[in-house]
């Protein structure tokens, strides 16, 4: 009887110990993740631009430039998008400083390749 209640016990500790060994479900780590809003230049182009100059830059509506044969640094292409001109729309409401640099450079990707 005592030998019984030794073993009975025995394995209630023996369970416990195993239960306190087993790992506890270890604590995600969350990484803090950072969702990227901005867009990129040729989405910002699809988004605002291809309206005029079309998804290739050779659209040519509304007297939009043909940006394949446009020869301008990108200062003066950061300074029309900014400012407009004619009938091309002053982005400078609509697009951050960041923004219109982004799509400028985007713009140049259309010259013809030398
Ligand atoms: C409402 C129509 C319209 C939209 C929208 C538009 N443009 Fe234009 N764009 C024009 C017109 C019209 C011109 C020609 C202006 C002029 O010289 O009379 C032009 C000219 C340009 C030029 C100068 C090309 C050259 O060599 O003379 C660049 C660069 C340009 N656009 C880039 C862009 C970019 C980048 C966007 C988008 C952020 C954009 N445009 C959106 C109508 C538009």
């Amino acid at each position: 009887m005592k030998n019984l209640l030794l073993l009975f016990s025995l394995l209630l500790i023996v369970g416990c110990a195993g239960d306190t060994k087993k790992p506890k479900s270890p604590k995600k780590e969350i990484k803090s993740a950072t969702i990227d809003l901005t867009l990129s230049g040729e989405e910002l182009f699809a988004k605002h631009c291809k309206l005029c100059h079309g998804i290739k830059g050779n659209l040519e509506l509304n007297g939009a430039k043909d940006l394949k044969e446009s020869v301008m640094t990108l200062d003066e292409r950061i300074v029309i998008i900014t400012n407009g001109k004619n009938a091309m729309t002053p982005f400078k409401k609509l697009l951050s400083e960041e923004e219109i640099k982004k799509v400028a450079i985007y713009s140049q990707s259309f010259a013809k390749k030398k």
